[in-house]
């Protein structure tokens, strides 16, 4: 390569929760194969569940049973995202020491998903990073909607900038950047990474990306060329929404490994092994994944 890109990155493995979630719900059984399959791939970072109203999400309803039976790998760094401070004190009592909390950019669509607005979310976070703190445990803050809302459209990024500002000062120890609905383009990401860079350089920072249109792999790369080295993806591109034909989840895992193995760049995953898994995703949830193309076909011998 040419450019000083980073030499390696930090993949957080997402397909058991923000997959899932968007998938007709599975048996507990599933889910626990799943993560444990997971496990063994070298990746090591697993958001393993969620602890939401069963109401809002029932495909995480099981999310203390999915735990307690999973195989936990040592050399994985597990999670669990929480939309608030009582979902926290669940993460907590189930022992996770690393939790995501979630709140959204737009008014609207965290009113959709957390039922208040963002100011009340973030007065609640506050209260939220001291309860993990005083329990030993870190709290990274998700702003969902960053890149664009589905009800508002464009999101400023001054916005996302001062809600990081905001969650910063509570003590948040890290920040990740929620493209939720497959809005981002590289000319937005590099809009909101400067705009947040600008305001604290030192706050650690993760991207996520949906492919909803296409964009997601544009988008990682866009964002490593500015530094970025910790990135959200989901084995066999999990999610999306089961009735809309071509409708897409996560940026998939394994072409996330595949293109930065092929550029030198390391993740620590085994390529072969997370194949396998996401064929063992594709029976779970019953339909073609769209990375069926890289266990078929012909590879870079580096991206092995
Ligand atoms: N887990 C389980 N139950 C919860 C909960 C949580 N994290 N947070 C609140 N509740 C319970 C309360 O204890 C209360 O129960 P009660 O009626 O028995 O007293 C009830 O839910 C209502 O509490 P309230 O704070 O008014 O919640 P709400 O009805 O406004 O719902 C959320 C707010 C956040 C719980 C709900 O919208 C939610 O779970 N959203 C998650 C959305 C999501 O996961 N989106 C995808 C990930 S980004
Ligand atoms: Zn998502």
């Amino acid at each position: 390569m040419t450019t000083d890109l980073p030499g390696a990155v930090s993949i957080r493995e997402v397909g058991p929760r923000d997959g899932l979630q968007n998938e007709e719900v599975v048996p507990t059984d599933g889910k626990v194969r799943l993560l444990d399959l997971l496990g063994t791939t070298g990746v090591r970072r697993i958001e393993a569940v969620s602890f939401v109203h069963p109401k809002a999400i029932p495909q995480m309803a099981d999310a203390d049973e999915v735990w307690s039976r999973a195989r936990k790998a040592p050399e994985v760094r597990y999670s669990a995202l929480v939309p608030n401070s009582k979902g926290a004190q669940r993460a907590l009592a189930a022992g996770f020491t690393e939790i995501e909390v979630v709140v959204s950019a737009s008014d609207t669509h965290n009113r959709r998903n957390v039922n208040r607005s963002t100011a009340e979310s973030l007065d609640d976070i506050a209260g939220l990073i001291s309860l993990l703190h005083d329990a030993g445990a870190t709290a990274e803050v998700i702003v969902a909607t960053s890149f664009g809302c589905p009800y508002e459209g464009d999101v400023d990024p001054s916005r996302v900038a001062g809600i990081v500002n905001r969650v910063v000062a509570d003590g948040a120890d890290r920040v990740a950047f929620g493209d939720t609905t497959g809005m981002a383009t590289p000319r937005r990401v590099r809009e909101l990474v400067t705009a947040v860079r600008n305001r604290q350089p030192d706050i650690p920072m993760l991207l996520h990306f949906h492919n909803t249109r296409g964009t997601a792999l544009a988008n990682l790369l866009t964002a490593l060329e500015l530094g970025v080295t910790e990135y959200d993806a989901s084995v066999g591109g999990l999610g999306g929404c089961p009735y809309a034909p071509g409708a897409s989840g996560n940026v998939a895992t394994e072409e996330v490994v595949h293109m930065l193995h092929d550029m030198g760049i390391e993740t620590g995953v085994d390529l072969d092994a997370l194949l396998e898994v996401a064929a063992y995703a594709e029976q779970l949830v019953g339909r073609e994944l769209p990375s069926g193309v890289l266990r078929a076909g012909p590879r870079s011998r580096l991206a092995a």
